[in-house]
Protein backbone atom coordinates (compact mmCIF):
# COMPACT_ATOMS: atom_id res chain seq x y z
CA UNK A 1 0.00 0.00 0.00
CA UNK A 2 2.85 2.23 0.69
CA UNK A 3 4.60 1.53 -2.34
CA UNK A 4 1.08 2.36 -4.16
CA UNK A 5 0.74 5.50 -2.32
CA UNK A 6 4.23 6.46 -2.99
CA UNK A 7 3.71 6.07 -7.13
CA UNK A 8 0.82 8.19 -6.92
CA UNK A 9 2.35 11.15 -5.37
CA UNK A 10 4.75 10.61 -8.35
CA UNK A 11 2.65 10.14 -10.64
CA UNK A 12 0.31 13.37 -9.35
CA UNK A 13 3.74 15.64 -9.35
CA UNK A 14 3.85 14.42 -13.41
CA UNK A 15 0.20 16.03 -13.64
CA UNK A 16 1.53 19.74 -13.00
CA UNK A 17 -0.06 23.02 -12.08
CA UNK A 18 -1.99 24.66 -15.00
CA UNK A 19 -1.22 20.91 -16.78
CA UNK A 20 -3.48 20.82 -19.91
CA UNK A 21 -4.56 16.76 -20.66
CA UNK A 22 -6.39 16.17 -23.79
CA UNK A 23 -7.37 13.16 -24.97
CA UNK A 24 -5.78 11.88 -28.26
CA UNK A 25 -7.24 8.57 -28.71
CA UNK A 26 -9.31 6.27 -27.14
CA UNK A 27 -9.81 2.55 -28.17
CA UNK A 28 -12.48 -0.09 -26.65
CA UNK A 29 -12.59 -3.57 -27.42
CA UNK A 30 -15.17 -6.26 -26.44
CA UNK A 31 -13.06 -9.32 -26.31
CA UNK A 32 -15.59 -11.63 -25.60
CA UNK A 33 -18.36 -10.72 -28.12
CA UNK A 34 -21.02 -13.04 -26.57
CA UNK A 35 -20.86 -11.38 -23.44
CA UNK A 36 -22.21 -7.95 -24.95
CA UNK A 37 -20.87 -4.94 -27.30
CA UNK A 38 -18.93 -1.68 -26.47
CA UNK A 39 -18.74 2.07 -28.39
CA UNK A 40 -16.52 4.63 -27.59
CA UNK A 41 -15.70 7.71 -28.98
CA UNK A 42 -13.89 11.00 -28.66
CA UNK A 43 -15.38 14.31 -29.13
CA UNK A 44 -14.56 17.52 -29.68
CA UNK A 45 -16.80 20.50 -28.78
CA UNK A 46 -13.92 22.84 -30.02
CA UNK A 47 -9.75 22.79 -29.83
CA UNK A 48 -9.65 22.59 -26.07
CA UNK A 49 -12.69 21.04 -24.99
CA UNK A 50 -12.92 17.06 -25.43
CA UNK A 51 -15.02 14.82 -24.22
CA UNK A 52 -14.99 10.70 -23.96
CA UNK A 53 -18.80 8.40 -24.27
CA UNK A 54 -18.77 4.84 -23.66
CA UNK A 55 -21.40 2.61 -24.03
CA UNK A 56 -21.19 -0.93 -23.02
CA UNK A 57 -23.99 -3.14 -23.07
CA UNK A 58 -24.20 -6.10 -21.65
CA UNK A 59 -26.08 -9.81 -23.01
CA UNK A 60 -25.84 -12.07 -20.60
CA UNK A 61 -27.59 -10.67 -17.32
CA UNK A 62 -26.05 -8.92 -13.75
CA UNK A 63 -22.43 -8.17 -14.06
CA UNK A 64 -21.11 -9.42 -10.47
CA UNK A 65 -17.42 -10.32 -9.66
CA UNK A 66 -15.77 -7.75 -12.05
CA UNK A 67 -11.83 -6.94 -11.49
CA UNK A 68 -9.98 -4.52 -13.38
CA UNK A 69 -6.11 -4.24 -14.46
CA UNK A 70 -4.75 -0.52 -14.54
CA UNK A 71 -1.99 -0.26 -16.06
CA UNK A 72 -0.43 3.63 -16.49
CA UNK A 73 1.79 3.67 -19.85
CA UNK A 74 3.65 6.56 -20.70
CA UNK A 75 5.27 6.64 -24.46
CA UNK A 76 8.87 6.18 -25.16
CA UNK A 77 9.32 4.01 -28.86
CA UNK A 78 5.98 2.53 -28.30
CA UNK A 79 3.73 2.79 -24.87
CA UNK A 80 6.15 1.19 -22.16
CA UNK A 81 4.48 0.43 -18.81
CA UNK A 82 5.21 3.61 -16.12
CA UNK A 83 5.18 3.30 -12.26
CA UNK A 84 1.79 1.84 -12.08
CA UNK A 85 0.00 -0.96 -12.53
CA UNK A 86 -2.22 -3.03 -10.50
CA UNK A 87 -5.11 -5.26 -10.37
CA UNK A 88 -8.14 -4.90 -8.29
CA UNK A 89 -11.65 -6.57 -7.64
CA UNK A 90 -14.17 -3.99 -8.50
CA UNK A 91 -16.95 -5.07 -6.80
CA UNK A 92 -14.99 -5.31 -3.83
CA UNK A 93 -14.06 -1.94 -4.11
CA UNK A 94 -17.43 0.13 -4.91
CA UNK A 95 -18.69 -1.79 -1.18
CA UNK A 96 -15.81 -0.28 0.43
CA UNK A 97 -13.62 2.35 -1.17
CA UNK A 98 -10.23 1.75 0.51
CA UNK A 99 -7.28 2.18 -2.70
CA UNK A 100 -6.23 5.91 -2.70
CA UNK A 101 -4.96 5.01 -6.24
CA UNK A 102 -8.26 3.30 -7.31
CA UNK A 103 -10.41 5.60 -5.63
CA UNK A 104 -8.82 8.84 -7.89
CA UNK A 105 -9.15 6.85 -10.70
CA UNK A 106 -13.33 6.29 -10.07
CA UNK A 107 -13.48 9.77 -8.80
CA UNK A 108 -12.87 11.16 -12.70
CA UNK A 109 -15.53 9.36 -13.88
CA UNK A 110 -17.93 8.03 -11.33
CA UNK A 111 -20.27 11.57 -11.60
CA UNK A 112 -20.55 10.79 -15.52
CA UNK A 113 -21.27 6.95 -15.27
CA UNK A 114 -24.01 5.00 -14.06
CA UNK A 115 -21.75 2.94 -12.31
CA UNK A 116 -21.94 4.56 -9.06
CA UNK A 117 -23.81 1.74 -7.00
CA UNK A 118 -22.45 -1.88 -5.53
CA UNK A 119 -22.63 -4.52 -7.88
CA UNK A 120 -24.13 -6.38 -9.42
CA UNK A 121 -24.93 -4.22 -12.35
CA UNK A 122 -27.87 -5.21 -14.42
CA UNK A 123 -28.07 -2.32 -17.16
CA UNK A 124 -25.68 -0.78 -19.81
CA UNK A 125 -22.81 0.67 -18.29
CA UNK A 126 -22.61 4.36 -19.41
CA UNK A 127 -19.55 6.94 -19.49
CA UNK A 128 -21.12 10.45 -20.59
CA UNK A 129 -19.41 13.41 -21.60
CA UNK A 130 -15.95 12.47 -19.30
CA UNK A 131 -14.08 16.21 -20.00
CA UNK A 132 -10.51 16.25 -19.77
CA UNK A 133 -11.53 19.03 -17.12
CA UNK A 134 -12.37 16.27 -15.20
CA UNK A 135 -9.09 14.56 -14.94
CA UNK A 136 -7.05 18.31 -14.89
CA UNK A 137 -9.34 19.51 -11.53
CA UNK A 138 -7.42 16.49 -10.24
CA UNK A 139 -4.08 16.59 -10.86
CA UNK A 140 -3.67 20.49 -10.22
CA UNK A 141 -1.67 20.76 -7.26
CA UNK A 142 1.48 19.20 -8.23
CA UNK A 143 4.86 20.57 -9.17
CA UNK A 144 5.82 20.22 -12.77
CA UNK A 145 7.53 17.28 -14.04
CA UNK A 146 6.96 15.79 -17.44
CA UNK A 147 5.29 16.24 -20.86
CA UNK A 148 4.26 14.01 -22.89
CA UNK A 149 2.25 11.03 -24.37
CA UNK A 150 0.02 8.69 -21.80
CA UNK A 151 -2.44 5.56 -21.74
CA UNK A 152 -4.37 4.26 -19.00
CA UNK A 153 -4.52 1.00 -19.83
CA UNK A 154 -7.32 -1.06 -18.61
CA UNK A 155 -8.88 -4.71 -18.89
CA UNK A 156 -12.27 -5.96 -17.54
CA UNK A 157 -12.91 -9.22 -16.25
CA UNK A 158 -15.75 -10.78 -15.04
CA UNK A 159 -15.07 -14.46 -13.32
CA UNK A 160 -11.84 -13.87 -13.99
CA UNK A 161 -12.36 -14.07 -17.62
CA UNK A 162 -10.70 -11.07 -19.70
CA UNK A 163 -14.31 -9.51 -21.17
CA UNK A 164 -13.13 -6.23 -22.69
CA UNK A 165 -10.40 -3.76 -22.42
CA UNK A 166 -10.22 0.35 -22.37
CA UNK A 167 -7.36 2.13 -23.78
CA UNK A 168 -7.53 6.09 -23.23
CA UNK A 169 -4.34 8.05 -24.54
CA UNK A 170 -4.01 11.68 -23.83
CA UNK A 171 -1.42 14.00 -23.53
CA UNK A 172 0.06 16.13 -21.12
CA UNK A 173 1.36 19.49 -21.71
CA UNK A 174 2.21 22.05 -19.35
CA UNK A 175 1.40 25.37 -18.87
CA UNK A 176 4.67 27.27 -20.80
CA UNK A 177 3.23 25.59 -24.02
CA UNK A 178 0.03 27.61 -23.88
C1 LIG B 1 -14.55 25.44 -25.62
O1 LIG B 1 -15.79 24.99 -25.13
C2 LIG B 1 -15.93 25.08 -23.72
C3 LIG B 1 -17.23 24.40 -23.30
O2 LIG B 1 -18.32 24.84 -24.08
C4 LIG B 1 -15.86 26.55 -23.32
O3 LIG B 1 -15.97 26.66 -21.90
C5 LIG B 1 -14.49 27.10 -23.77
O4 LIG B 1 -14.41 28.47 -23.45
C6 LIG B 1 -14.31 26.90 -25.26
N1 LIG B 1 -12.95 27.28 -25.62
C7 LIG B 1 -12.67 27.98 -26.72
C8 LIG B 1 -11.22 28.29 -26.98
O5 LIG B 1 -13.56 28.36 -27.49
C1 LIG C 1 -25.88 7.71 -9.23
O1 LIG C 1 -25.96 8.76 -10.19
C2 LIG C 1 -27.30 9.05 -10.57
C3 LIG C 1 -27.23 10.06 -11.71
O2 LIG C 1 -26.31 11.08 -11.44
C4 LIG C 1 -28.07 9.55 -9.35
O3 LIG C 1 -29.40 9.83 -9.72
C5 LIG C 1 -28.03 8.47 -8.26
O4 LIG C 1 -28.66 8.96 -7.10
C6 LIG C 1 -26.59 8.08 -7.95
N1 LIG C 1 -26.60 6.93 -7.03
C7 LIG C 1 -25.74 6.83 -6.00
C8 LIG C 1 -25.87 5.59 -5.18
O5 LIG C 1 -24.91 7.69 -5.75
C1 LIG D 1 -11.51 14.97 -8.56
O1 LIG D 1 -12.22 16.07 -9.08
C2 LIG D 1 -13.62 16.00 -8.85
C3 LIG D 1 -14.29 17.14 -9.58
O2 LIG D 1 -13.59 18.35 -9.43
C4 LIG D 1 -13.86 16.03 -7.34
O3 LIG D 1 -15.25 15.95 -7.08
C5 LIG D 1 -13.16 14.82 -6.71
O4 LIG D 1 -13.32 14.83 -5.32
C6 LIG D 1 -11.67 14.85 -7.05
N1 LIG D 1 -11.03 13.64 -6.55
C7 LIG D 1 -9.85 13.62 -5.94
C8 LIG D 1 -9.34 12.31 -5.50
O5 LIG D 1 -9.21 14.65 -5.75
C1 LIG E 1 -15.19 -15.10 -9.25
O1 LIG E 1 -15.11 -16.03 -10.30
C2 LIG E 1 -14.05 -16.96 -10.19
C3 LIG E 1 -14.00 -17.81 -11.46
O2 LIG E 1 -15.27 -18.37 -11.72
C4 LIG E 1 -14.25 -17.77 -8.92
O3 LIG E 1 -13.14 -18.66 -8.76
C5 LIG E 1 -14.31 -16.83 -7.72
O4 LIG E 1 -14.57 -17.57 -6.53
C6 LIG E 1 -15.40 -15.80 -7.92
N1 LIG E 1 -15.35 -14.83 -6.82
C7 LIG E 1 -16.44 -14.38 -6.21
C8 LIG E 1 -16.23 -13.37 -5.13
O5 LIG E 1 -17.58 -14.77 -6.51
Amino acid sequence: METLLYKWILLGSLMICHAHVTFTNLKCVMVDKSFGDIKCHIKAVNRTHKYIDLTARLFKGPADNISVNLKLMRYNHGYKPFFIELSYDACKFLKNPKNPFVTSFYNTFRKNSNLNHTCPFDHDLIVDKLYTGNLENNFSNFPSLMNGDYAFFTEWFMNKIQRSYVNIYFRLTGSKEN
